[in-house]
Parts: structure tokens; C-alpha cells; sequence
């Protein structure tokens, strides 16, 4: 991501405000949580990255009985975006069900998406029945990630 400081604002909205495209990714980000694979927490996670070409790839967490091996659902959305030849973020969902929180992306995630996202971009984070969207931004989770450039 390009360091300049540019922290975008952040807001809660209602979904039904929110434009198509941005319904669009929650609404695949909501389907890629049904396949989300854990055993251990019982915790379900969502996520949905929009790429450059306006497609949008889905990933779920994936835990392991060895624990550290773990995968987060962003990460699991953005390897399979790269993996496919997908390598600029354009827009991030992130679904989870927590009562008294949004389900944020974890410090390795903010700082593995911000390697595909050219310039800041758009983070909708809510719930699997989505009414409140946090809309914030990925340099807003993460000012100052590291970039060799
Ligand atoms: N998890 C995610 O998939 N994304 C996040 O943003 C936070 C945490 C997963 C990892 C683990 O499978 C479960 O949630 C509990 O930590």
C-alpha cells in the first residue's frame, strides 16, 4: 500500500445503505462463512476480497488441531485471489458473529492485505444477518504497514 498517510474515515452504517457493490461482497463474503472449517474455536469467518477486474473471491477460516497452523478467512480469500492471478485489492469484507464487537481482521491480515492494495482501500466488516456495517478502511486498521519500497 502506498505510505503516504491517507487514513480514511470510518463509519457504522446500515446495509441497506450501503451501494450494490458493496452488498454484492458482504453478501459473498456471508457465503464463504458457511464452508468455514472450525473444529476447535466454533468461531465462523467470512471474507470476501473484490480484485481489480470487479470479481470477487471468497475464503473461510481454517483451523488445525495443531493450532498455530490456523488460517484466518482473509488470508484464505486473498491466497486464493493471488493464486489465481488476482494480486490488487480493490474492497474487503469481513464476516463474523460476536454480540458486542465487530469481527476486525487480526494485525497478520491488515498487514498481508495491505501488500495487494495499491492505494487505500474500503473495509466492510458485519454480521452473517448484516444490519450495521462497519465501513473503515484498511489504512485506518493499519496505519504505517511495513513496506520494503
Ligand atoms: N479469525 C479469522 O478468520 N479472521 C479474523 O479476522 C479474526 C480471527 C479466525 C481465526 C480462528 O479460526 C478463529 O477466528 C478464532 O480466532
Amino acid at each position: 500500500m502506498n505510505h503516504e498517510i491517507n487514513v480514511q474515515s470510518e463509519s457504522v452504517q446500515d446495509y441497506s445503505d450501503l451501494n450494490e457493490e458493496a452488498q454484492e461482497l458482504i453478501k459473498a463474503a456471508i457465503e464463504a462463512r458457511e464452508f468455514a472449517y472450525v473444529p476447535y474455536s466454533n468461531f465462523k469467518v467470512g471474507s470476501a476480497i473484490r480484485v481489480a477486474d470487479g470479481s470477487i473471491i471468497g475464503g473461510c477460516n481454517i483451523e488445525n488441531s495443531a493450532y498455530s497452523p490456523t488460517i484466518c478467512a482473509e488470508r484464505t480469500a486473498a491466497c486464493k485471489a493471488i493464486s489465481t492471478g488476482n494480486n490488487e485489492f480493490k474492497a474487503v469484507a469481513v464476516i463474523g458473529l460476536q454480540e458486542k464487537s465487530f469481527t476486525t481482521p487480526c494485525g497478520v491480515c491488515r498487514q498481508f492485505l495491505s501488500e495487494f492494495a495499491k492505494e487505500d482501500i474500503p473495509v466492510y466488516v458485519t454480521k452473517p444477518e448484516p444490519e450495521r456495517v462497519l465501513v473503515t478502511s484498511l489504512s485506518r486498521l493499519l496505519p504505517h504497514s511495513f513496506n520494503l519500497n
